[in-house]
């Protein structure tokens, strides 16, 4: 399967970081990029960003959604409003939303669904902290996350999962490789157990600290099937220095 680099904004960007889409949009006009690729800008810049990358194999992306459709939730977001808005994938359960709004892994399994409802691929979001890391429970704590926050019918189509450790994200501190491919395949494996043959299709990424210096040796860990960039997706330099760092499959 093609790998997938997705580069998600977290709350930054005005207007004027469409520029960041209008550069990369540049870049492939010529170029064929050696992976998928995918942008989850803010809310809302998602239709303006639509608009900007059009054209070009870059996707658009939402950040969260609601488990409903519509309803009397002010100031949430719902998967069938971000696809009206052109998005085509959606991240559900980052280890910020589940530290900073209290989800867990049963709401986040509700919004995988709600993703698949709408006709969106969900990146669903798995990670250890540092005191589970340290206690030697990161495997436990990872695979019972994949367990309750995958919804049942999920299919490769529908479904990537990103291993992000939170720990390595925005301290520019790394997992190592062998810390990365221990993980990467018990995912592998739990998906595996799960899915039977279409669970070896699901794209797994690594989510933390990735940058232009380490993005070839971690995207060359088996297993490791595409990126999720923070800090280093916000510049159309360091996207693309990521993505043509990027080994072809
Ligand atoms: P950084 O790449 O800034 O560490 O962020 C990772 C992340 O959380 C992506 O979702």
């Amino acid at each position: 399967m093609q790998r997938l680099l997705a580069g998600n904004w977290k709350m930054n960007g005005l207007h004027a970081a469409l520029a960041e889409i209008r550069a990369l949009t540049r870049a492939f006009v010529k170029e064929h990029p050696p992976a998928s690729l995918l942008i989850c800008p803010p809310a809302t810049l998602i239709a303006e960003a639509v608009a900007a990358a059009g054209g070009s194999p870059i996707a658009i992306g939402g950040q969260d959604c609601h488990a409903l459709p519509s309803g009397a939730y002010t100031g949430n977001i719902s998967a069938e409003m971000l696809r009206d808005a052109g998005a085509t994938f959606v991240i559900v359960g980052h280890s910020e939303r589940r530290h900073y709004h209290g989800e867990t892994n049963l709401a986040v399994a509700a919004k995988a669904k709600a993703a698949r409802r709408a006709g969106l691929t969900a990146i669903l979001c798995v990670g250890e902290n540092e005191t589970d890391r340290d206690a030697g429970r990161a495997l436990a704590v990872v695979t019972t996350q994949l367990k309750s926050s995958i919804p049942e019918d999920s299919t490769a189509a529908d479904l990537v999962v990103a291993y992000e450790p939170v720990w390595a994200i925005g301290t520019g501190r790394n997992a190592t490789s062998a810390q990365i491919g221990e993980m990467h395949e018990a995912v592998r494996e739990a998906l595996a157990a799960r899915f039977g043959e279409a669970g070896r299709k699901i794209r797994i990424l690594y989510g933390g600290s990735v940058k232009p210096e380490n993005a070839k040796e971690i995207l060359e860990t088996p297993n490791v099937d595409g990126a999720l960039i923070g800090g280093a997706s916000l510049k159309a330099s360091d996207f693309l220095a990521i993505v043509r760092a990027c080994p072809v499959r």
